[in-house]
Parts: C-alpha cells; sequence; structure tokens
C-alpha cells in the first residue's frame, strides 16, 4: 500500500513586480536583490483575489489532471499563513468553491513548511483511516498583504501564489513508491525570528498596532538563513538514511525558495550535483508554504520527472519549523 501524488497544479497571479518596480519604491537595487537573494521578480495578487481563490484556480488543476471530481475528495488541507480569514478555515472556504461535500477540511500552519508537514499529516491519516481515500492539500500565500511595502529588509523577499496536490491510496502490489519517510521539526526558542506582532491574541488589532505597522512579517534574516542551511539539510539525510536511499539517488532536490544562496548552501552541504537541485526562486520570490508544492507542479508539468524516480523536498520557515519529505514518484 502508497499513498501517492495522482495529480498536481499551481497558480500565480498575473501581476509581476520586477526589482526595478521595486527600486521605485524603496531604498534596494535590481542588482542588490538578484546578488543577495537570486530574486528577479515576484508575483503580486489583485485586490479581490484571496488565498481561497488562488488555491481554487491550483486545486482544479490538480484535479483536472487527476481525473478527480469534488465529491471524491475526502480530505481537503491548507496550509498557509495568509488565510482568507481568521476563521472559519481557507480548506472549509475552499471546500464550498470547489463542492467537495464529502471532504473533511482544516488548515494547518507551520509557514514555510506548511506543505511538507500537511504530506506527512495526511498521509498519517490515509493510511490510518480507512475513510480516506482521496485527499487535496494546498499551500498558498498571499504574502503581500501582510508584506510591509516601506521595508527594504523583507519586501524584496515575499510573493503570492498557490500549489495543490491530489493523493490517493494505492493497495496494488505494482504500485511503488509514495511518501517513504518525513522529518517534521520545530523549535520554538526562536519564535521571535520571523513574526507578525500583532493581530492575535497576545497583541490584539488596535488604531496603534496599525500605527506600529506589526501587523507586517518582521525577520532577522541572517539568523534565519543560517539556521536554514543547516536545518535543512540535517533533515533532509535524516530521511534518506531512514529510507536507505543514497544522495546520488535522488533525481530532484526540491528545497524552499527563498534565497539562492540558501539553495545553493543546502545542496552544497548534501553534495548533489547543481542541475539536480530545483531553482524557480529567481520568478516568484519566497511564496511561503506554496514554494514547494507550486516547484513540484512545474517539474511535473514539464515531463521532468519519471515513475520511480525519488524525490527529495525540504523546507524551513517562521515557528522556527523544518523538514524534509522523500517521495517515490
Ligand atoms: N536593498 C539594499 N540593501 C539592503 C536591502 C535591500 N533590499 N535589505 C537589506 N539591506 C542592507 C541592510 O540594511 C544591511 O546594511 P548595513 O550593513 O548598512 O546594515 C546590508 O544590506 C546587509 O544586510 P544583511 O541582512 O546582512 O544581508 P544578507 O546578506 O543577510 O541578506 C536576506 C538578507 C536576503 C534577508 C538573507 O539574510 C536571507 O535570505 N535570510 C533568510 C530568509 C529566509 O529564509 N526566510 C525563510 C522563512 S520566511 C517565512 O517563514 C515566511
Amino acid at each position: 500500500m502508497g499513498i501517492k501524488i495522482i495529480g498536481t497544479g499551481s497558480y500565480v497571479p498575473e501581476k509581476v513586480l520586477t526589482n526595478h518596480d521595486l527600486e521605485k519604491m524603496v531604498d534596494t537595487s535590481d542588482e542588490w536583490i538578484r546578488t543577495r537573494t537570486g530574486i528577479s521578480e515576484r508575483r503580486i495578487a489583485s485586490e479581490t483575489e484571496a488565498s481561497s481563490d488562488m488555491a481554487f484556480k491550483a486545486a482544479s488543476r490538480a484535479m483536472e489532471m487527476s481525473k478527480t471530481k469534488p465529491d471524491e475528495l475526502d480530505l481537503i488541507v491548507v496550509a498557509t499563513i495568509t488565510s482568507d480569514r481568521i476563521t472559519p478555515s481557507t480548506a472549509c472556504i475552499l471546500q464550498g468553491k470547489l463542492k467537495a461535500h464529502n471532504a473533511a477540511c482544516f488548515d494547518l500552519q507551520a509557514a514555510c513548511t506548511g506543505f511538507l508537514y500537511s504530506l506527512e499529516v495526511v498521509n498519517a491519516l490515509m493510511t490510518s483511516n480507512p475513510k480516506f481515500k482521496k485527499a487535496l492539500i494546498i499551500g498558498v500565500e498571499k504574502l503581500s498583504v501582510i508584506t510591509d511595502w516601506k521595508d527594504r529588509n523583507t519586501c524584496v523577499l515575499f510573493g503570492d501564489g498557490a500549489g495543490a496536490v491530489i493523493l490517493e491510496k494505492r493497495v496494488g502490489k505494482h504500485d511503488i513508491g509514495g511518501i517513504l519517510a518525513s522529518k517534521l521539526a520545530s523549535n520554538g526558542d526562536f519564535c521571535e525570528l520571523i513574526k507578525v506582532p500583532a493581530g492575535g491574541s497576545s497583541n490584539p488589532t488596535s488604531a496603534e498596532t496599525v500605527k506600529k505597522r506589526q501587523h507586517y512579517l518582521s525577520m532577522e534574516g541572517q539568523e534565519v538563513f543560517k539556521l536554514a542551511v543547516n536545518e535543512m539539510a540535517k533533515a533532509c539525510q535524516d530521511v534518506l538514511l531512514r529510507a536507505k536511499v543514497d544522495i546520488s539517488e535522488i533525481r530532484w532536490l526540491i528545497p524552499h525558495q527563498a534565497n539562492l544562496r540558501i539553495i545553493k548552501a543546502v545542496g552544497n552541504k548534501l553534495e548533489i550535483p547543481e542541475e539536480k537541485v530545483y531553482i524557480n526562486v529567481h520568478r516568484y520570490g519566497n511564496t511561503s508554504a506554496a514554494s514547494v508544492v507550486i516547484a513540484l507542479d512545474e517539474i511535473v508539468r514539464t515531463g521532468k520527472i519519471n515513475r520511480g524516480d525519488y524525490i527529495l523536498l525540504t523546507a524551513f520557515g517562521a515557528g522556527i519549523t523544518w523538514g524534509a519529505n522523500l517521495l517515490r514518484w
């Protein structure tokens, strides 16, 4: 038995915001952004486009690829830090839009690691509960609404988008693969490193919090950088060891697309050839929970993956959270 990905989809908004556009908004330069982050442009959702709207488009594409009808979905999990509203969950809002009335729905918040966490949570639920045969996982973010467009330290980094996968429980003896091993980790001692300071129960929204710009994401970049490289590399080594797969057997390493220097440093630590490390950070920037799944969909849709290939996913984000999943296609 295996829990297999049978369809993928993604969606990025039409509007492109280039580094040159940002030069007109804050004291920065295309050269600084490209050399420090590898990002050239990012996508920005329209005012009327919520996370659930982007999720709907990505989900529809994954359902079309896997020929899944809405009422076949038993489970919908949305990984996001930019839910449409505090409540209800974006997963429930999406369920309504998809008319997937047989699904149990919830959101999962693990920042940039959210899609990886969701894969393992759904894998465990589908393995243990015979009712869950088909599931939809979405990674989606509208980070543009929690980005401080006056802060050059962060506004050059983020973008909007969504990715989706459909998972199915397969029982045939010829059905190789699925999710082979996962490492999920977090360390709350570092919860101040990446945060949105206001809008929650510890610091509710007030005129004061709005005035102090506390509803935007702030980050201690350098500290995050060091932790990210070490923890993502260790998480990858952990899942490879447990699944008894050598790094040389990996077809694609798909790291969270936060910064080209972080991606390259993780690749170097793992000693994996550059051409096996998937990169699209130059086009989309950091889309948090959406980044790994958008990349996965691009690989699938451009035919760069074959049955039996090993795929290694890794991510790192606020919490701090990090992890890795080893998949066999
Ligand atoms: N344009 C020009 N100069 C800038 C900019 C900018 N956009 N941003 C910062 N600078 C300046 C700083 O002010 C600083 O100037 P100073 O030396 O005079 O003080 C200088 O550039 C160097 O800044 P650093 O912070 O040292 O730059 P660094 O090389 O560390 O790059 C970056 C910053 C890109 C943020 C990097 O640290 C990084 O990518 N960190 C990891 C981010 C990450 O992975 N996040 C993942 C989780 S996000 C989530 O969970 C939603």
